[in-house]
């Protein structure tokens, strides 16, 4: 049976790259992007695909359960892989609600859709539910993140995340509705909305502004390429088994103040300025609260099992990201002019 695959957050950061890379390698297969287009979803980042016959796009809420079950029916959906997400940390802080409405209200009323567009062949479909490395908490005494790490989710996004998967994985054990769930460690790359650390300091480099590091800066992040989790993301759509989680990750941590200065470096290169020029925008601003010390993934078992590993080393990956944003300035303007002002006025100041 060809494929008609639900794309839900295909306007977004890392759905756009999942979006290009299941439009352009599966020709086959039909491609919905369902998207709300908050102020994270911008079709500006599938000028690649707009024009693909198997790419379809819909402006929908995943609240909105009857505008769900339409694009069910309309596409003749056979798969999901759910993406949508409200998924910045400090947004949570200051407005927790917003993520339970998208990322555990939404969520269930997209596991509804598909159970009811599924009936009685629920095991022939897949619901894959991508996640976040944030649902296991904070690492204060090494070691990692393996997929029988107890749920530990410490701020009120990775506690809706949290309760999403565990929604995923009720449906599954309930009504044996065929499910997978992956959880990630940081992306990045293009297409990051600039409200996230490197983005974020990327733009602020290139305009002299202050670069405002959390705390001390000694928090420790592990660090992916997009377009190797949208990679992994294929590889565990294909081949994942069923019911089953897999951790995605880079085996590459980094304190937030070394890669700060790393892009402060490199950008002073790239942009022909004297060296340590950059390195004087940094801020020291107060932490953020409850801040997770430390996140690390151990992704061994997508490697062992699925044969998936990252393809790009991290120096290489920052290169390949900054110069993105060099080149994309209107990109850039598009999306930190109007809302995001009001954003950075409120949050920094
Ligand atoms: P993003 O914020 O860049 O994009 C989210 C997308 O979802 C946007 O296009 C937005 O318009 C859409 N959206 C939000 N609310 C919606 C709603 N109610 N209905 C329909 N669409 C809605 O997010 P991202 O960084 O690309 O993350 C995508 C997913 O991956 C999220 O589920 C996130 O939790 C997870 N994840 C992210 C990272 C990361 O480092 N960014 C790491 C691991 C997991
Ligand atoms: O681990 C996966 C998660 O990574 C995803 O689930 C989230 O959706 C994604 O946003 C990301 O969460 P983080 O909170 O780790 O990412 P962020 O870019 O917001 O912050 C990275 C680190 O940098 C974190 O320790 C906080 C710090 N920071 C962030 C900002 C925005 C700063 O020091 N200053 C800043 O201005």
């Amino acid at each position: 049976m060809s494929k008609s695959i639900l794309i839900t957050g295909g306007a977004g950061f890392i759905g756009s790259h999942v979006v290009q890379l299941f439009v352009e390698k599966y020709p086959s297969y039909k491609i919905v992007n369902l998207d709300a287009l908050t102020y994270a979803g911008n079709l500006e980042n599938l000028k690649a695909v707009e024009n693909a016959s198997n790419y379809y796009f819909e402006k929908v809420d995943i609240q909105d359960a009857l505008e769900l079950e339409k694009v069910f029916e309309k596409h003749a959906i056979t798969d999901v892989i759910h993406l949508a997400a409200e998924s910045h940390v400090d947004r949570s802080i200051s407005d927790p609600l917003a993520f339970v409405k998208t990322n555990v209200f939404g969520t269930v009323n997209l596991l509804n859709a598909a159970k009811k567009a599924w009936e009685g062949e629920l095991d022939q479909h897949l619901f894959y539910h991508v996640s976040t490395d944030e649902v296991y908490g904070s690492l204060h005494d090494g070691g990692y993140f393996v997929e029988t790490t107890p749920y530990d989710p410490q701020s009120p996004y990775s506690a809706s995340k949290a309760a999403s998967d565990h929604f995923v994985r009720a449906y599954a054990n309930t009504y044996k509705m065929k499910t997978v769930v992956s959880n990630c460690s940081n992306n990045y790359g293009p297409n990051h909305f600039p409200e996230k650390l490197i983005p974020l300091c990327i733009n602020n480099i290139k305009n002299m502004k202050p670069l405002p590091v959390y705390g001390k800066g000694e928090n420790v992040r592990d660090w992916l390429f997009v377009k190797d989790h949208a990679r992994a993301i294929d590889t565990v759509f294909h081949q994942g088994k069923s019911g089953e989680t897999y951790n995605i990750g880079g085996f590459n941590e980094w304190k937030n103040i070394d890669i700060v200065r790393l892009l402060c470096k490199k950008m002073d290169e790239k942009l022909g300025r004297e060296e340590g020029t950059s390195e004087k925008l940094i801020t020291f601003v107060k932490d953020r609260a409850g801040h997770d010390l430390r996140y690390a993934i151990d992704s061994s078992k997508i490697k062992n099992e699925l044969g998936w590993e990252p393809s790009l080393q991290f120096d290489e990956g920052i290169d390949i990201t900054i110069d993105w944003y060099l080149a994309n300035e209107e990109w850039l303007d598009h999306v930190t002019s109007g809302a995001y002002q009001d954003y950075y006025q409120q949050h920094y100041h």
